[in-house]
């Protein structure tokens, strides 16, 4: 009799856990429904001060890119008049054997300057829209403003991107103003893991939703010409140089500021040549460039120091963002590879957001802050009027480096 009651408490307990591992499936299944918005960003295309750009996946819905946008924050509505509805492109991306994605990209425009906006983003269907999120349009006259710089969370399990995830957190802790987010590269270890990419986008969530996240092409995104995911997951401007892959150079404009992206995965000859147009044609008080691999930061990248140095240094480009080497580097201020007292390009490295540390590099002649701390770092950095103040710190907010650049 013992025994019996000893057999029907363990199929009990059987059938109790089978049920739990199908409340489990069902319920991951329902989380992941094949309409909901996925890995949804916003970026600037056009201009910001009267446009944003969003870009997200879904499931193989075959469903159309929607974004409804309405002005203001409180008692928002989507429905009603004033409510602004805008229709993208919908492409499909095979992300792994056999499994495919629907990739929606829409960009708002004839907005208000100055103008904090809410949208949601959907399919069409009337199903899975996204969770309302907010963004703010440039103002008309933007003196002075603020942005963050991060590169390399370069993650692979999920665990690595909550790294990436606090970094931004304490970024924006410390820098509540912040504008937009430029990052230098290596965004994900294996371009072709979409869980990552997934990851990435889901830990960062209330900021990429909210502010522009300007993404470099590291050796992570392209690799062997191609950078089908990396181009997938941005909807960026298309002003770059004609024989880079639609997306991986670019430049853009926020207040006084003129930022432009190269690179370093190909190309380099043909982009010096765009970067010069781009820069003869920009009247901006402050030029920013933002690569990949370095000219200057420990380890030196042959095609850059030929190829895009030179115009740095011909057009006077104030400040060279830069990543790839896992530590923090800050050079001198340089012009044609020496020191100089005034003027001159300073070249720094974030160091990373991720998990990955290298060992640090030589000291060499252009270091002028040189350091592996061994924590996930980010930069802020804010200019106004003459005055561009650049402001590293730890994820665990302490400030580890701080320079000013003049005009
Ligand atoms: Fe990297």
């Amino acid at each position: 009799m013992i025994r019996n009651y000893g057999y029907w408490l363990l199929a009990i307990l059987l059938v109790l856990v089978a049920i739990g591992l199908i409340w489990v499936e069902l319920s991951q299944k329902v989380a992941r429904s094949p309409v909901e918005p996925q890995s949804l960003v916003t970026t600037f295309k056009g201009d910001p001060k009267t446009s944003r750009a969003f870009t997200w996946h879904t499931g193989d819905t075959k469903g159309k890119a929607v974004l409804q946008v309405v002005k203001g924050t409180s008692e928002i509505s989507f429905e009603g008049d004033e409510v602004l509805v805008f229709q993208g492109s919908t492409t499909t991306l095979e992300v792994d054997k056999g499994i495919f994605h629907s990739v929606h990209k829409v960009e708002a425009s004839g907005l208000e300057p100055g103008t904090t906006y809410m949208y949601r983003a959907g399919d069409g269907s009337g199903e899975g829209w996204s969770e309302p999120a907010a963004f703010k349009t440039e103002a008309q006259n933007t003196g002075s403003f603020t942005f963050i710089n991060v590169t390399d969370s370069q993650g692979i399990k999920e665990q690595d991107f909550d790294l990436w995830g606090k970094t931004l957190n304490k970024a924006f802790d410390i820098f509540p103003e912040a504008a937009f987010i430029v990052h230098n590269g290596d965004l994900t270890e294996y371009p072709e893991d979409e869980e990552a990419w997934r990851h990435f986008f889901d830990k960062a969530r209330p900021w990429v939703r909210s502010y522009p996240l300007m993404p470099v092409t590291g050796n992570h995104e392209q690799v062997d010409k191609n950078a089908d995911r990396f181009v997938s997951h941005f909807d960026l401007p298309a002003n770059g140089s004609a024989s880079s892959i639609t997306g991986t150079s670019y430049s853009f404009d926020y207040g006084p500021v003129h930022v432009v992206v190269l690179n370093t995965e190909s190309k380099a000859k043909d982009q010096a040549q765009w970067l010069r147009s781009d820069l003869e044609a920009s009247d901006k008080k402050w030029i920013i460039a933002a690569i990949h691999r370095p000219a200057y930061g420990g380890s030196q990248d042959e095609s850059v120091l030929k190829r895009w140095v030179p115009v740095f240094d011909e057009f006077g480009v104030d400040l060279v963002l830069q990543g790839h080497n896992h530590e923090y580097s800050r050079s001198y201020p340089l012009k044609e590879g020496k020191i100089v007292e005034s003027g001159g390009t300073v070249y720094a490295t974030v160091n990373t957001s991720g998990p990955k540390f290298n060992e640090k590099k030589d000291d060499q002649y252009y270091h002028q802050v040189h350091f592996q701390n061994i924590n996930q770092m980010f930069a802020g950095i804010h200019i106004e009027e003459d005055r561009l103040t650049y402001k590293a710190y730890d994820v665990d907010g302490k400030l580890l480096d701080e320079f000013i650049l003049k005009h």
